[in-house]
Formats: structure tokens, C-alpha cells, sequence
């Protein structure tokens, strides 16, 4: 709790983010995934697993940027700022551990950016140099809050803010590696699904490279006699991806 209060009190953050919650995200982020280190372990192993085949056979290895970047906790950094001359990492909130790992390396730059808007990804993520994009578990989280600000006043908020996202990695000329969550489902301790939540909106995604499941919150951590799994998937070559048949979500 106090650890909590000394990150929102002391990382660096542009006072909008602040206002609109994501550092508040960002730090219940921190705590619940200190909590749940060991459960998460194998989540984290297959998307570094994804992001580290993203890095194979590129011609070249100029740029990397990250969106989504975060903690780093499922971003393999000191692979990508050994095999990239430069690596970009893009996020709402970059928290002290993640301020605190890159600051040996120089070739790693923090940007700080609101992913949500028109054009975001094009213009943190396009460029002649950039060889390698990687939307690393950030889809599922770019609508939650507008869409919580919103209300229900623009029941299409969330569907348009991943369409988008999705619309603007097709675009970019760089192999794009995707890594994201896209069902929750609580389960009960006998095992019977108790709830599904769609967190793409209705947005269907194609045939991934590889699927696994997220134990996000294991029990006890949001409930008692409840937990809650996020399926996950990991697109190594999102372009070599789109053509292939989509299954839902
Ligand atoms: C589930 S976390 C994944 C973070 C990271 N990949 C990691 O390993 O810790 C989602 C990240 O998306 C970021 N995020 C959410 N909405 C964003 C937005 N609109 N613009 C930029 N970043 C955003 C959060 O700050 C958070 O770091």
C-alpha cells in the first residue's frame, strides 16, 4: 500500500494521464503482478517466446519499438537492445522498474504517449528505419478507459478504438509482432464457468501462431471462490497473419 502511494506519487507522468487513470492502471498493474508473479510466469515465458520468433529473419535490425511496453515484464529487453541498434518503448505510464532497467542501456528510449487516438501508432510506430513493431498485451487495454469515460454514450467506443489499433499495425511497413489478450473467463472452484467477457469488443482475430491461457487472477486474488483466466494470443508476423480465416474471440 505504501509502495503504491510512492509510485503514484513520484513517476514521472504527464498530468492528462494522470487525470484520466492511467497511472492509477499502471500501478495496480505493478502491485498485481507482484502478487502474482508465479502464476503469470508461463504467460509471460510465451509472449516473450512470440516477441523473441518476431526478432528471427528480419534483413535488417535498425528500429524496435515496443507500444504497450509497460512493465517489461513480458517484453524480452535485453534480447531486442542487443539485436536492435535502437529500441523505442512506447507507453501511457513507464513505471520506476522499468525506468530503473533501461537506464545502462543507450540504446533504449522511453517515449510517452496516449495509444488511443487516430493516427498514435503511425506516428510513434511508421518510419523507413523502424524494421520491427511489437503491441505487446496492450489491445484489451486501450479501450477500458475511454470507454469507462464514455458511459454509455458511444456503445461502439470500444470495437472502433481496437478496430483502429488493428487497422494502423496492418498499415505499417515494418514486420509487426502482436501479442494480446481477447477472452475472460471466471471459473469457479469445481471448474464451471461462472462469466465470459469479450475484451475485443466483437472484434474477430485470425488464426494466431500460438494461443495460451493468462492465469490472471488467480483465487483469492479478486475473489475468494473466483478466478479469472485470459485467453492469449501471439502473432509472430501479424502481416503473414491477416489473409488466414479469422476465429473469434
Ligand atoms: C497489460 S499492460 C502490458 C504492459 C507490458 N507489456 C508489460 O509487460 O508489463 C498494458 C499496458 O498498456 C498501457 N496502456 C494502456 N492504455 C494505453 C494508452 N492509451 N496509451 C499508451 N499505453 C497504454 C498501460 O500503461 C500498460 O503499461
Amino acid at each position: 500500500m505504501l509502495l503504491d502511494l510512492f509510485h503514484l506519487l513520484t513517476t514521472p507522468v504527464p498530468w492528462s494521464h494522470r487525470r484520466r487513470g492511467y497511472l492509477r492502471e499502471s500501478v495496480l498493474l505493478l502491485s498485481r503482478s507482484r502478487r502474482c508473479r508465479a502464476a503469470w510466469t508461463p504467460h509471460l515465458a510465451q509472449a516473450r517466446a512470440v516477441i523473441t520468433q518476431a526478432c528471427e529473419g528480419l534483413a535488417r535490425r535498425r528500429t524496435v519499438v515496443v507500444l504497450g511496453s509497460g512493465l517489461l515484464d513480458d517484453v524480452p529487453l535485453d534480447c531486442l537492445a542487443a539485436r536492435f541498434a535502437d529500441v523505442r518503448l512506447v507507453d501511457a505510464v513507464h513505471p520506476w522498474p522499468t525506468r530503473w532497467m533501461v537506464r545502462t542501456k543507450s540504446n533504449v528510449t522511453l517515449v510517452t504517449a496516449d495509444l488511443t487516438g487516430p493516427g498514435a501508432v503511425l506516428v510513434h510506430a511508421a518510419g523507413p528505419e523502424v524494421d520491427l513493431v511489437i503491441s505487446a498485451n496492450l489491445l484489451s487495454q486501450l479501450p477500458i478507459l475511454p470507454v469507462d469515460e464514455a458511459g454509455a454514450t458511444e456503445p461502439s467506443l470500444g470495437r472502433d478504438i481496437v478496430r483502429r489499433h488493428l487497422d494502423e499495425l496492418t498499415r505499417l511497413s515494418a514486420r509487426v509482432c502482436l501479442v494480446t489478450d481477447v477472452e475472460q473467463i471466471e471459473e469457479d472452484r469445481d471448474g464451471r464457468v461462472t462469466d465470459r467477457l469479450d475484451l475485443l469488443h466483437g472484434v474477430l482475430l485470425p488464426v494466431p501462431d500460438r494461443i495460451w491461457t493468462w492465469d490472471l487472477a488467480p483465487f483469492g486474488e479478486s475473489a475468494r471462490h473466483r478466478r479469472l483466466i485470459h485467453r492469449v494470443h501471439g502473432y509472430a508476423d501479424w502481416h503473414a497473419a491477416v489473409p488466414r480465416a479469422g476465429g473469434g474471440p
